[in-house]
């Protein structure tokens, strides 16, 4: 792997720092017990973090987003890790009846709401709702929402604990037989050279990217998921890559399309 390529990480790390630093340091200057919950002062960081990437990242991912979000998300929508909702923007309304936007940063959640507005979906009418919880806990999600036609996570399985058991748990309890999950993640790349780096650089990602891990094989975990029985759980499913993405990439994508068996 290219040194440039391997060290382009530090641009991004550099940015991250400049956006997050100031205002956390705010907080805590404003509220040091802050420094006794580590998990909020990383929410805090990210919630500037997003701010500054989350419409850029969005924007070199319109294609990919409108052929598998667009194309295929339908009835009851619950995207994990919803960030500042730019989902909403892809989801089609002769389609979809309900968004269902989960994301445990509550920092994020008047972003999420003013994107989804601008989309035509709002809890006022009730074609919004917004889950604090994560997506681990499907008993909220099931007790609010019930079961959905359509799980979307974008770059969001990356940072979840445990998301094997999580992705399992999702399909087996809250997605309908039938129903589909779409993804759109950063995965452990398939080179050795390039895992490598991925594994050197994710302790320290992941303290700016509110645990974001660059080395997990999420596809792999997606595809070869399992119901407790040891029986698959998809009747179809397929992933592809993005057009013209370097193999070098320490962020390569990969996005599918899964069917749950009815
Ligand atoms: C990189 S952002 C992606 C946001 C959004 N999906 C997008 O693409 O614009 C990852 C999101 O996952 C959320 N997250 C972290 N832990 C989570 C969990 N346990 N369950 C669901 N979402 C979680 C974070 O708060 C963050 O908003």
């Amino acid at each position: 792997m290219k040194l440039s390529a391997a060290f382009g990480f530090l641009t991004d790390f550099r940015y991250a720092l400049q956006a997050s630093l100031p205002g956390t340091l705010k907080a805590v200057i404003s509220s040091p017990s802050l420094l006794l919950k580590p998990a909020l002062v990383s929410r805090i960081v990210m919630s500037y973090v997003w701010g500054l990437f989350a419409n850029g990242i969005d924007g070199n991912s319109r294609e990919i987003k409108i052929g598998l979000i667009t194309q295929d998300a339908h009835g009851l929508v619950l995207d994990i890790g919803a960030g500042h909702g730019h989902t909403a923007n892809y989801l089609d309304h002769d389609k979809v009846s309900k968004y269902v936007a989960l994301e445990p940063n509550v920092l994020m959640h008047p972003q999420i709401r003013a994107t989804a507005k601008a989309a035509g979906f709002e809890e006022a009418d009730g074609t919004l709702v917004i889950l604090s919880c994560g997506a681990e806990d499907t008993e909220t999600i099931l007790s609010t929402v019930g079961a959905v036609d359509t799980i979307v996570s974008v770059l969001t399985l990356c940072s979840i604990p445990s998301p094997e058991l999580t992705i399992s748990t999702l399909v087996r309890d809250v997605l309908q037989p039938g129903g589909v999950l779409l993804y759109f993640e950063h995965v452990r790349s398939p080179r050795d050279d390039v895992a490598w780096w991925q594994k050197l650089w994710t302790p320290l990602w992941q303290l700016a990217f509110d645990g974001c891990k660059l080395d997990r094989p999420t596809h792999l975990w997606i595809e070869g998921a399992l119901n407790t029985k040891g029986e698959k759980i998809w009747k179809e499913g397929r992933r592809w890559g993005v057009k013209g993405e370097p193999e070098e990439h320490l962020w390569w994508h990969q996005a599918g399309r899964y069917v749950k068996v009815s």
